[in-house]
């Protein structure tokens, strides 16, 4: 069966809804979903530098999380159109949390210089965001289906014309002039992460099949607190970076502050360094955990601010108000992905991507914390502001499909990629990973795997969240990106892009 629409919006997380929300009252948009992704998950909040706040500041914050790295004109665009964005959700009926006199309760997290991130909910801000941008989209009228996008259809000439779509087991044909993967990031292309687990580099591996290029793979982030919980598998529950704004600190298994003496902000420096620390402090001492020691923090704010937190806690035993939580780093995000321009447009017509999928360089070496929501609010809008005002030409050529199957061994790759992609790595590991990988075929989580293993190879320096401890400092002779291709048997390979190309 053929449909046809204007354009798909492949995935339901804060950049696809506001994609087709912007989309709804001009083009016939069709949004597909294989689950929510990682928003209604995230905790913190969305940063927004208004009133007597500094977009510029929240730029240079941005930037020095980032590892001085971010494309500085997206970062822009971020910062200067993210406060108009979080006003629009407000509109939309988002409850975020307030003071007493009214104005919104804003908090401070890891590289931020000032408190600007607002939250809902105490800690369950994406949920909120998700709910109002749901609400508002069903407003509207726009279509939705449910259903695992399990390839492209490309025109003979190199344009993406189509998806193909399963549901209960039938595949369907859905043509569009344009296609928007805002498919999220890869978190469960790893043993353990904070996404859930239908998020694992589809929209990835997609993008590459069809011709797409990807940057700054190497660069994925882990978060410091993900909660210890005793499993090693799946999606961990978050702490978020909050509970340090509100004055936790990290201890090591004999009571020492960790943070102590490594960088000016301590306990709130990004969250590379914080994350670095926790796994030289791990490896140190044998341990799988260090503790977050939150009874400083005043029982009332910890209630009212942290409810998700407390309950995550209470599963595991932990009465966070007057013990010490068990954390330890976990796969959290991808800064790198698919190549866009500022709208979206990849390297292949009519495919775009947008969200934690695609990289327009805002993220760096290393996201700055909350700044995830606030991209998929900005670059959503921009996508659907660029879609509205012209739609890819049509193309009626011949087609065929592109699909990067399935895995063989899932588990396998995950391991080999938590075991040697991690918050550390080193040339003589990566290139382990390279050989275990090799004999896995080339299904989309081992193209998802491969791709960040041969960026990491390839950047022999260390910056932001990429740590190769072979060459354990950021050299100006790296400034260059790294790009992943596909090569003639398919299998992602790399070149060099200067700063000023991109
Ligand atoms: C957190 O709340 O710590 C996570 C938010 C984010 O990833 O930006």
């Amino acid at each position: 069966m053929t449909r046809a629409v204007d354009v798909v919006v492949i995935g339901s997380g804060v950049a696809g809804l506001s994609t087709a929300l912007g989309l709804a009252a001009t083009r016939d948009v069709l949004l597909l979903s294989a689950g929510d992704g990682s928003t209604p998950w995230a905790q913190g909040g969305v940063s927004a530098a208004y009133g007597e706040d500094d977009p510029l500041d929240h730029w240079r914050d941005t930037d020095i999380a980032g590892a001085e790295f971010c494309d500085p004109r997206n970062v822009r665009a971020l910062v200067e159109e993210g406060p108009q964005r979080v006003a629009e959700l407000i509109a939309h009926g988002a409850r975020f949390d307030r003071n007493a006199d009214g104005s919104l309760s804003r908090t401070l997290e890891g590289g931020h210089s000032r408190p600007r991130i607002v939250h809902a909910g105490g800690d369950a801000t994406g949920a909120e965001v998700h709910r109002a941008l749901r609400i508002a989209l069903q407003r509207t009228g726009v279509r939705t289906m449910s259903g695992r996008t399990v390839g492209l259809v490309q025109s003979d000439s190199g344009s993406i014309v189509g998806v193909l779509v399963q549901t209960d087991g039938h595949v369907t044909q859905i043509d569009a002039r344009a296609v928007v993967l805002a498919t999220g990031g890869i978190g469960n292309a790893y043993l353990a992460s904070t996404n859930p687990s239908a998020v694992r580099g589809d929209g990835i591996a997609l993008a590459l099949r069809a011709g797409a290029s990807l940057v700054d793979m190497e660069f994925v982030q882990f978060h410091p607190t993900a909660l210890h919980t005793g499993e090693t598998s799946g999606q961990l529950p978050l702490v978020t970076e909050a509970v340090r704004g509100e004055g936790a600190v990290l201890l090591d298994a004999h009571g020492n502050r960790i943070m102590d003496g490594l960088h000016p902000r301590a306990d709130l420096a990004p969250r590379d360094v914080v994350a670095r620390a926790i796994e030289a402090t791990m490896r140190r001492d044998g341990t799988d955990h260090v503790w977050l020691d939150a009874t400083g923090v005043a029982p009332d704010v910890i209630r009212r601010r942290f409810p998700t937190v407390l309950a995550s806690c209470a599963r595991i035993d932990v009465d966070m108000v007057s013990e010490q939580i068990p954390v330890a780093p976990a796969e959290h995000f991808l800064c790198g992905g698919v190549r866009t321009d500022r709208n979206g447009a990849t390297d292949v017509p009519g495919l775009y991507a947008v969200g934690e999928v695609a990289a327009t360089g805002v993220h760096g070496a290393n996201r700055l914390a909350s700044n995830s929501l606030l991209e998929g609010l900005v670059f959503g809008r921009r996508v659907a502001t660029a879609l509205t005002l012209d739609l890819p030409a049509v193309d009626h050529g011949r087609t065929h499909e592109v699909s990067p199957g399935e895995d063989r061994e899932p588990e396998r790759i995950r391991s080999i990629l938590t075991r040697y992609a991690g918050i550390r790595r080193d040339g003589a590991s990566l290139n382990a990973a390279a050989d275990e990988l090799d004999a896995l075929g080339n299904g989309p989580l081992a193209t998802v795997a491969r791709s960040v293993i041969v960026a990491a190879t390839a950047r022999q320096d260390s910056r932001g969240c990429h740590w190769r401890s072979d060459h354990p400092h950021s050299d100006k002779r790296w400034d260059d990106h790294i790009v992943v291709h596909l090569d003639a048997e398919d299998r992602p390979t790399t070149r060099h892009l200067q700063r000023s190309e991109v």
